[in-house]
């Protein structure tokens, strides 16, 4: 079977996949949902990012599969650690957790050629007021994208749930990341964007693999880059959240690739 008959694609670019491509996805998404859920003991003040990530690579070994980050660009580590006013892209280190501190935990494998990518919010120690709150707005803003995916809607109508809601509670979407199409691949089109207009950008269509992954500051959205040149933090310094579902279109709807097995769906973990 040549290639050209194997894959098809959109006029966006946009790999439409075959209705057998969701049990690879599945299998990946929950082996990298599974990974997340053990961190939850693993977050408490004093730790290290880097013994967190440390844990994340030998699960991910352990069950046979790869790291995508690992090599990624030049990126060294199995995980991303996103702590306090941190956006994305955090490199796990030496730095301690301390009583209080939010993070996002961010993990991608490669299991048998198919990629799982997730993330969620974690706190070490007590969850400080204005840090539930946050958290609590990017989960269900994330669900709010995930609920406006059906064949015949379209990536702006994701974009427009997430940012209506993030703004109805007086917070922002960061507008400088955005999240991806996957499936045998990491970051493919399209980019899907956390805020936008209904009725705008691609149609969706099932088979379609993407993740969602707000990122929602509780001040403003413009962020910058360390001179690491991976992690990027909120220009104001104000505290940061988000969370990744990698997901697929189905004939009626969704499916999401990398729910918790053990049933760990609210904030926080
Ligand atoms: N997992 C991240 C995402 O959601 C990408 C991390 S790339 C890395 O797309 F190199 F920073 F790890
Ligand atoms: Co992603
Ligand atoms: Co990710």
């Amino acid at each position: 079977m040549n290639e050209a008959h194997r894959g098809r694609q959109t006029k966006d670019g946009i790999r439409i996949y075959d209705p057998s491509d969701s049990a690879g996805m599945h299998a990946a998404g929950r082996l990298a949902a599974t990974i997340l859920d053990e961190m939850s003991a693993l977050v408490f003040p004093g730790q290290t990012t880097g013994e967190i990530d440390r844990a994340i690579e030998k699960l991910v070994h352990d069950a046979g599969a790869k790291s995508a980050t690992i090599g990624y660009k030049g990126y060294q580590h199995a995980s991303c650690i996103s702590v306090n006013h941190v956006v994305c892209h955090g490199i796990p280190g030496d730095k301690t957790l301390k009583d209080g501190d939010i993070l996002n935990i961010d993990v991608t494998v490669i299991l048998d050629g198919w990629f799982g990518d997730t993330s969620r919010m974690y706190v070490a120690g007590k969850l400080p007021r204005k840090a539930e709150r946050l958290i609590n707005v990017t989960h269900d803003a994330l669900f709010r994208g995930i609920e406006a995916v059906k064949p015949g809607n379209t990536f702006g109508d994701i974009g427009h749930a997430i940012q209506s809601f993030v703004e109805g509670h007086r917070m922002s979407v960061v507008t400088d990341f955005c999240g991806h199409g996957l499936g045998r691949v990491f970051h493919a089109p399209p980019n899907v964007l956390h805020y936008g207009r209904p009725g705008t950008g691609a149609v969706l269509e099932a088979g379609m693999f993407f993740t969602i992954e707000p990122m929602v500051n509780l001040g403003r959205a413009e962020t910058k880059t360390l001179a690491d040149d991976w992690t990027a933090v909120t220009r104001d310094k104000s505290l940061s959240a988000q969370f990744e579902h990698s997901i697929g279109v189905t004939e009626d709807g969704f499916e999401i690739f990398t729910l918790s097995p053990a049933g760990k769906f609210h904030p926080t973990y």
